[in-house]
Parts: structure tokens; C-alpha cells; sequence
């Protein structure tokens, strides 16, 4: 394979913003890269869509964008996308597919009281990938999961410059306190590219003896490792952000995507 010229960008997938949690911390670390962040918002939530659609929906869509960008890599910025499709994205397309996986043996490992939780979409937190990551990682500890569609519409919101719902925080902190073993829980795991947009909410909401954690940096740090050696930029390009046409969502204020380097946006 020839290496990747100077302006082939690297594509960030995602059903809506979330993604943009990853695409943060890797800017951090390859501040010139060409970037293309796309979300699906034709299909948001994923978390409520069946396995069987998120597997052919997924690769299907991702095929699309990597013939219309030629990127040099895509990152599926997205845990339930991740959890579901990636071994099928892999298989279809012939470029690096870096996969977003909850950060469950990171807070094993942290873990004082032997209790955990992962909070995640519903469709993320019923995955046998999740059965497989804590039987590995944490066969010792107690694993709590909680599904939470209402924090993904609060991250969307919030991102807009929307009021998020404090209902939504209380309804996921009770998720997971409530289950058996719940109140001695110290560290959740993230497991939503959406929710470290609400970290100050949900760090509230569980009180400063619980650490949340994320897997966006170890993901940054993975793609500049897959890309070391590779040419870019010397100038940063503005990125380019595509969303797929639903019905009722439009794209977010162009305001709400500057900050991450975004300066137009594209529809399809
Ligand atoms: N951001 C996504 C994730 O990491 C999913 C949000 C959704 O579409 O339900 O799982």
C-alpha cells in the first residue's frame, strides 16, 4: 500500500456528537490532521436500534463516506456501533478501523471497593462483547450495567446550548446505585462516546468518591500510533463535519463544532 498523502484525512464515525469526545484528544496529539467527522443522524439512537440493523447499517454507511473522503484511517467513534459492527466493518472495508470499546479493564484495575459500573446505551450494555471485556478484565469484581438513552438527548442537547434535563442524571445515577451492590460503587466506565459531555453533571450526580472514566485518550493515542511515520499537514485544514438527512434533526450550530476544528458542514 502507498503511504497516505499529506491531506488524507482521518474519518470520525458516530450516530451524532459523541464522537466528538474522541476526535478532541486526538487533535490534542496531531494537531494538523485532516479531519472528517461524520454522524449519523438519520439513524440516532443507535442505542435503540436492533444488533441485526446496526450490522448492516454500519458497514454499509461507513463505505460510503470512505469512498466519498479516501481516509486513512476511521475510527468508530461510537461504542454501540463499536460493540456491534466492528468485526464487520472490518471485514468489508481495506483500511485501519480503529473501534471504540468500553473502558472496563482500566476500571478493574482501579477499582478499591470491587465494584463497577458501566453506563451505557441499551443496545451497548446487552452486547456478549461487554460478557467477554469483564469476564477477562474483571471476573473478580462485581460489574453493574445500565442502559441510558436520556443521556445521549442530554449530551445532543447540551452540545447545542440546550438545557439537559436533570431528570436524566438522577434517572442513570439511580441505574446503577440502586442495583444490588450499587451503593458501594467507585468508579463508572463511560461507556458512550456521548457522556463525557455530561462528566460535570454525572460527576454530581455520583458524588466525589466515584472516579468516570472514558476510553478517548488510550483511542487517540492508538490512532497517532497507527499513523506514526506518516505524513501531514504542515498547516491545519479546517475539518469537515457530514451528517446523514434525517427528518426531524438538523445539524448543530456551526458555533458548536468550532472548537474542535470544524468549520463547515456537509449533508448527505
Ligand atoms: N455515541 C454512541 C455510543 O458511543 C451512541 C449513541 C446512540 O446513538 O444511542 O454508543
Amino acid at each position: 500500500m502507498h503511504p497516505p498523502a499529506p491531506d488524507a484525512p482521518i474519518l470520525f464515525f458516530d450516530s451524532g456528537l459523541g464522537g466528538l469526545t474522541v476526535l478532541g484528544p486526538t487533535r490534542a496529539l496531531l494537531p494538523t490532521a485532516p479531519i472528517v467527522y461524520a454522524a449519523d443522524y438519520a439513524g440516532l439512537p443507535y442505542g435503540r436500534k436492533s444488533d441485526d440493523e446496526l450490522a448492516a447499517r454500519v458497514p454499509a454507511l461507513l463505505g460510503r463516506l470512505v469512498e466519498r473522503y479516501q481516509p486513512r484511517l476511521a475510527v468508530i467513534a461510537c461504542n454501540t456501533a463499536s460493540t456491534i459492527a466492528l468485526g464487520h466493518v472490518r471485514a468489508a472495508l481495506d483500511l485501519p478501523i480503529v473501534g471504540t470499546v468500553p473502558a472496563i479493564k482500566p476500571a478493574a484495575a482501579m477499582t478499591r471497593t470491587g465494584v463497577i459500573g458501566v453506563l451505557g446505551t441499551e443496545a451497548t450494555v446487552r452486547q456478549p462483547y461487554v460478557d467477554d471485556l469483564s469476564a477477562r478484565f474483571a471476573g473478580d469484581r462485581t460489574v453493574l450495567r445500565h442502559g441510558s438513552p436520556g443521556l445521549v438527548t442530554g449530551a445532543e442537547a447540551k452540545l447545542r446550548g440546550e438545557a439537559v434535563d436533570p431528570e436524566v442524571i438522577v434517572r442513570a445515577v439511580a441505574g446503577l446505585r440502586e442495583q444490588p451492590r450499587g451503593e458501594a460503587l467507585d468508579v463508572v466506565v463511560l461507556a458512550c462516546t456521548h457522556f463525557p459531555l455530561l462528566k460535570t453533571e454525572l460527576q454530581a450526580g455520583f458524588g466525589p468518591d466515584v472516579a468516570l472514566i472514558d476510553g478517548a485518550e488510550g483511542i487517540a493515542r492508538r490512532i497517532a500510533h497507527l499513523t506514526a511515520g506518516q505524513a501531514w499537514p504542515d498547516i491545519a485544514a479546517p475539518g469537515v463535519a457530514v451528517f446523514t438527512r434525517g427528518d426531524d434533526r438538523q445539524p448543530p450550530p456551526i458555533s458548536a463544532l468550532l472548537p474542535y476544528g470544524i468549520a463547515s458542514i456537509e449533508t448527505i
